[in-house]
């Protein structure tokens, strides 16, 4: 969520991140203004245990004070390991705890912050890889993705009149920076706008906003 915190950040808001890697961090750190860095909350933290994310949600309250939106975009960028039948059961594993079981973790203890407010909200983002397998070799990505796309809709379903903004930007088409963009890419600062625009957007909930290529996010934004 880095580009959306920078937009955040211009507007006023306190924005915290999580990273399990301090380098990471510190690279956030650096991409934004000195004028609004001190708005900028960096956590080393690890929101894939119950205990690890109650441990940097006890941080964050500590850090922020009140928390108004959380964003759970969690997960790697690509998966390309290859056909099921090569791949051992440890990957499967390691795809579903990164992609799925930190998702749960987070959103458990994260969520009875902002769940009763109205004007709160809890955005996931998630990807289209859920719905097909995107090129060969890639079918651990699809079974990861797919299983978050799942647990979204389980919370619409079972918490269909909670006060709190609960919505999923869905991701159908690759994100990079500029020096790595590829026809119908969207640009990673572009989408974090989409993603600030979502935060700030209070009157929609239950929703699955679909982002097919940069058009999309031109018509998103407006
Ligand atoms: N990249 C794309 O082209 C693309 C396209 C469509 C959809 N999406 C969707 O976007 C979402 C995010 O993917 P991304 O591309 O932004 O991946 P990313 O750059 O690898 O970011 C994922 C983030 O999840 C964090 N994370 C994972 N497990 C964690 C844990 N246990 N504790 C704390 N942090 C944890 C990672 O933090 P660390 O710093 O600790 O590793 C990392 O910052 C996914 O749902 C994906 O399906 C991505």
């Amino acid at each position: 969520v880095s580009c959306g915190d920078v937009r955040q950040l211009r507007f006023g808001f306190k924005v915290a991140v999580i990273s399990r890697d301090s380098s990471r961090l510190e690279k956030l750190r650096a991409f934004v203004s000195p004028s609004t860095r001190d708005k900028l909350i960096t956590l080393v933290g690890n929101v894939g245990s119950e205990e690890g994310a109650e441990e940097a949600k006890q941080a964050l309250l500590k850090a922020a004070g009140k928390v108004t939106d959380v964003v759970s975009s969690l997960g790697f960028s690509w998966w390309q390991g290859g056909p099921p039948h090569t791949q051992p059961l440890k990957e499967l594993v390691w795809v579903l705890e990164t992609l799925l079981l930190s998702t749960f973790v987070s959103w458990k203890v994260f969520f009875p912050l902002v769940r009763d407010n109205p004007r709160c909200t809890y955005t996931f983002v998630t990807g289209g890889a859920g719905e097909k397998v995107l090129m060969p070799g890639t079918g651990f990505l699809t079974v990861g993705a797919a299983s978050a796309l799942a647990f979204c809709q389980v919370l619409r379903e079972e918490y269909p009149d909670v006060p709190c903004k609960l919505n999923q930007l869905k991701i159908n088409s690759g994100v990079a920076p500029p020096e790595r963009m590829a026809p119908g890419y969207l640009n990673h600062l572009d989408l974090g706008e989409a993603v600030a625009a979502l935060v700030e957007r209070t009157n929609e909930s239950h929703k699955i906003f679909s982002i097919n290529g940069p058009d999309d996010l031109k018509t998103f934004l407006q």
